[in-house]
């Protein structure tokens, strides 16, 4: 049996509409049948375009969101039936590393207190001399000095803050760590130092992780398998190298023809998928298959009557198409989208790629704005990422020394006075979201 098994796991949140009485007059679809295995000690990496539901998913594992239907199996306990009290019994195994480090820590607490609250929720040392002890050696492992323990994390750059995420999560023993995009947030130099830190402490103290991201490379070089999402399920899960090297569900074949490789011969021949239309809502997902709206070989009638369901089709992939050994035999061809050289243009049809393209990995397309302002709940918490507030690891990471790791003795208590004014009030507005993220966390 596997460290943590999700099987038919359905997260649907209500829509609600009414200003006496709330009915409900749908249901955001966000997660819709999720079966994966995660083994211990390895790490099972979920990319999806943003929206697709991957948050969700996390989340639902750690119970922070209602199951509506299915069951997530830790160590042989099923988490979806736990009562309260021992479900928080049970969150000390089951960790989170939040994406925006700044944001999910809680800014009026230092160092200490915030490391501390979860051991003293979770009845961990004796005393607080204990605790300290304990925190100087996990933040000595996650590459911060013990002066980092008075100091506040506006006081730190955004690498360091993630470091401390990391080192929260930690210091209460976990079996599994969920990390929800923890480097995205982070400059490019950086994103590596993170994730290098995370392999060594999983070789180190033997941990299992399920990485959500939107970046293809950073899933690619920590994963041993990856699971691609799309509208709420999963279309294909593969071992990490054999994804790579053939793709088989034609979601996974058109991002994987957006990711630039590096040998510039090979660039040059380097063909596009680009897709049609945009990605439906989650309040109203295509009937059949959900990708078939877009699917460059989509087949009239069965495509669109039909839901494919995740199957083994050899080689180490389950795919949820039902024409993949077609497709990949070439017996199909394509009978929409379009295939282009990916020049630059080809790749860069967005202006937000081109500006990132030169030195940053190739991201899924970021379409999250998809659910209609009618169709968001009302008791939607979802700020979108283009709105939190930009933070000062920006401006910070590129000024720090390459051995930003270790903070040193003399350091300034930094960054402070690079949080501009603009940014400060937004910060203290997190102060209520990241006390409601945490206490819901330990
Ligand atoms: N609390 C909530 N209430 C209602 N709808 C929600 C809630 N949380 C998420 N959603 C909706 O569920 C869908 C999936 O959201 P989710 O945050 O899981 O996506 P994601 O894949 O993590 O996206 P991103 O890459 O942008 O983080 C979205 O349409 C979102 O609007
Ligand atoms: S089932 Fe049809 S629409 Fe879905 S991915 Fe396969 S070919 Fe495309
Ligand atoms: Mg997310």
């Amino acid at each position: 049996m596997s460290l943590l098994e999700l099987d038919g796991v359905k997260v649907h949140f209500p829509i609600k509409k009414g200003v006496l009485f709330d009915r409900t007059v749908g249901h955001v679809y966000a997660v819709d049948g999720v079966s994966l295995k995660v083994e211990a000690g390895e790490t099972y990496g979920l990319v999806g375009e943003s929206g697709c539901g991957k948050t969700t998913l996390g989340r639902s594992v750690l119970r922070l969101v209602d199951i509506t239907e299915g069951s997530v199996v830790l160590d042989g306990t099923d988490l979806a039936k736990l009562p309260g009290e021992e479900m928080r019994r049970f969150r000390r195994r089951l960790q989170m590393v939040f994406q925006d480090p700044l944001g999910s820590l809680n800014p009026r607490q230092n160092i200490e207190s915030i490391l501390s609250e979860g051991m003293i929720a979770h009845g961990i040392g004796k005393d607080q001399e204990e605790r300290r002890e304990k925190i100087k050696a996990i933040l000595d492992k996650v590459g911060l000095p013990s002066n980092a323990l008075a100091r506040y994390p506006h006081e730190f750059s955004g690498g360091q803050r993630q470091r401390i995420g990391i080192a929260r999560a930690l210091v209460l023993e976990p079996d599994v760590i969920i990390c929800d995009e923890p480097v995205s947030a982070l400059d490019v130099s950086v994103q590596a130092q993170v994730i290098n830190l995370l392999e060594e402490l999983q070789e180190e103290l033997g941990l299992t992780y399920l990485v959500i991201a939107h970046d293809l490379a950073v899933v690619r070089h920590i994963s041993d398998t990856i699971g691609v999402m799309y509208l709420g399920s999963l279309v294909e899960e593969a071992p990490s190298d054999a994804l790579y090297a053939e793709p088989k569900h034609p979601y996974t074949k058109a991002l994987m023809s957006a990711v630039p490789v590096p040998d510039p011969e090979v660039e040059d021949k380097r063909e596009r998928i680009l897709l049609t239309g945009d990605l439906p809502s989650p309040a109203n997902p295509p009937s059949g298959c959900r990708f078939h709206t877009r699917c460059p070989w989509a087949q009239a009638e069965r495509c669109a009557t039909e839901r494919p369901q995740l199957r083994d089709i050899g080689g180490g992939h389950r795919v949820a198409c039902h024409y993949a050994e077609d497709i990949a035999s070439g017996k199909l061809s394509l009978n929409q989208g379009e295939v282009v050289p990916a020049t630059r243009e080809g790749v860069d049809d967005t202006p937000e790629q081109d500006a990132e393209a030169e030195d940053a990995p190739a991201k899924v397309p970021a379409q999250a704005e998809k659910v209609s302002e009618d169709e968001k709940p009302a008791t939607a918490e979802k700020v979108s990422e283009d709105e939190k507030p930009a933070t000062a690891e920006k401006v910070s990471e590129d000024e720090k020394p390459a051995t930003a790791e270790k903070v040193s003795e003399d350091e300034k208590p930094a960054t402070a006075e690079k949080v501009s004014e603009d940014e400060k009030p937004a910060a203290a507005e997190k102060v209520a979201e990241a006390d409601e993220e945490s206490e819901k966390a330990v």
